[in-house]
């Protein structure tokens, strides 16, 4: 296990994780894996910027000494406390006992609930540099991108973004840059990324991008501490999350979901879908238990609108849509456009408890719920495939 030299002196001394397959305790399903990307910036002086997840300490030891011995590191950069990334940074520093260990304030305490105390800390505020000797990194605060402690690195002389969490992907594979990869597996990645973690952080989002802009800060290369490395035309990537950002990136799909018990809220979703697609839109249809919730909100990230429907089971809904619905409030697609529908035998209450969790998510309800019921008539599934056009009218 070798380390990569990404630039000249600038080493990627990571961890491949093949296997892993969910991220913060199931709420995201990793498909293709992850990488965790630590750092090495040699000269004078040697940095090391993040680590790895504590199970890769090893896999990012061996890569370092390919370079360098260990105990030449004298700084440890650490952007975010995330065991994901400060995992190993116990055992650097153990290792090398006389390293700095550079980090935000803020980041002192999260540090320090993670770890014993006792090292040798220096904190950075925004602005602030290390010198390696002719080799600057500056430091940049990005409270809330995606903790209260994040900060972006940037490497001043060779024009480099290291934000850490930001821009990520999580896919694992032996190629380090993403111009080398399967373009449609790095692209539905970093929209995945970006739908389950940063989307309810979407106003930070675009403040930090705007103020990185404003600084003027060339950036030849970005490197983030998850899948590949940007490095043609790096601000791509940059452009695509403020779009996400201001929900301006919005492609022809409508996202239909649902559950059920005895199929007719299936023939209701059936039947809207087919309304939609003939007003020109594409609906993507997902029976909540065929599919994951973190696709189907990454699904949700450029499309027009979306439709969640459930029967009433006990004056509410089906235990299986509530994930679904704490997306909705939690990573709140605000203004993205949405109704519900769902068949019932008496009393109902289960788009009530939809459009809720819709409200709550700040989405825009742009039709009364679609409801019958039972088992629907033709007459009723004729209403149903109405509804899914005029659902797609307001949502063109
Ligand atoms: C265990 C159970 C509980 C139910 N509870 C309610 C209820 O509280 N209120 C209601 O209006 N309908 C209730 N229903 C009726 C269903 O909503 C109705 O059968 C509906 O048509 C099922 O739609 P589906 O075929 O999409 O599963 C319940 C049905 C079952 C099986
Ligand atoms: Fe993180
Ligand atoms: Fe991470």
């Amino acid at each position: 296990m070798k380390a990569v030299e990404i630039i000249k002196d600038v080493y990627w001394v990571g961890g491949i994780d093949y296997d892993v397959r969910n991220f913060h305790g199931y709420s995201y399903t990793t498909h293709h894996g992850t990488t965790y990307n630590a750092y090495l910036i040699t000269g004078e002086k040697t940095a090391l910027i993040d680590a790895v997840y504590g199970p890769f300490s090893d896999e990012m030891f061996r890569r370092i000494s390919s370079v360098v011995s260990t105990d030449e590191i004298q700084y440890v950069i650490s952007n975010h406390a995330e065991m994901d990334h400060s995992g190993a940074v116990p055992e650097v520093l153990d290792r090398v006992k006389n390293a700095t260990l550079v980090c935000t304030a803020r980041a002192t305490d999260v540090l320090k609930k993670h770890y014993p105390d006792g090292w040798n800390i220096q904190t950075v505020k925004t602005g602030e540099e290390v010198d390696l000797g002719g080799k600057t990194l500056r430091f940049y605060e990005a409270p809330m991108l995606h903790w209260p402690e994040s900060m972006f690195t940037y490497y001043v002389e060779e024009e480099m973004l290291l934000p850490n969490d930001a821009f990520g992907q999580h896919y694992a594979t032996e190629k380090r840059f993403s111009d080398e990869v399967d373009q449609n597996v790095l692209w539905r990645e970093a929209e995945k990324y970006y739908a389950n973690i940063l989307w309810p952080l979407s106003r930070m989002v675009q403040r930090k991008i705007e103020e990185v802009v404003e600084l003027g800060l060339p950036i030849k290369t970005i490197a983030p501490s998850h899948g590949l490395i940007w490095r043609k035309d790096p601000l791509q990537i940059v452009t695509r999350y403020l779009e996400w950002a201001k929900g301006e990136r919005i492609n022809s799909k409508v996202v239909i979901t649902w559950d059920t018990m005895w199929q007719s809220t299936t023939k209701i979703a059936r039947a809207i879908a087919s309304g939609v697609n003939d007003e020109g839109l594409t609906p993507l249809l997902h029976l909540i238990p065929h599919s994951d919730r973190s696709d189907i909100m990454a699904d949700l990230l450029e499309a027009r609108g979306i439709l969640v429907g459930c029967p009433t089971l006990h004056n509410d809904i089906l235990p299986t849509v509530a994930p679904i619905l704490s997306d909705l409030e939690v990573l709140k697609p605000v203004g993205k456009k949405c109704a519900a529908f769902g068949s019932y035998g008496w009393g109902g209450g289960s788009v009530k408890r939809i459009q809720e969790s819709m409200e709550r998510g700040k989405m825009d309800i742009v039709l009364e719920p679609f409801v019958l019921k039972w088992v629907p008539t033709d007459d009723e599934l004729t209403k149903a495939y109405e509804y899914g056009r005029e659902f797609a009218r307001k949502v063109k």
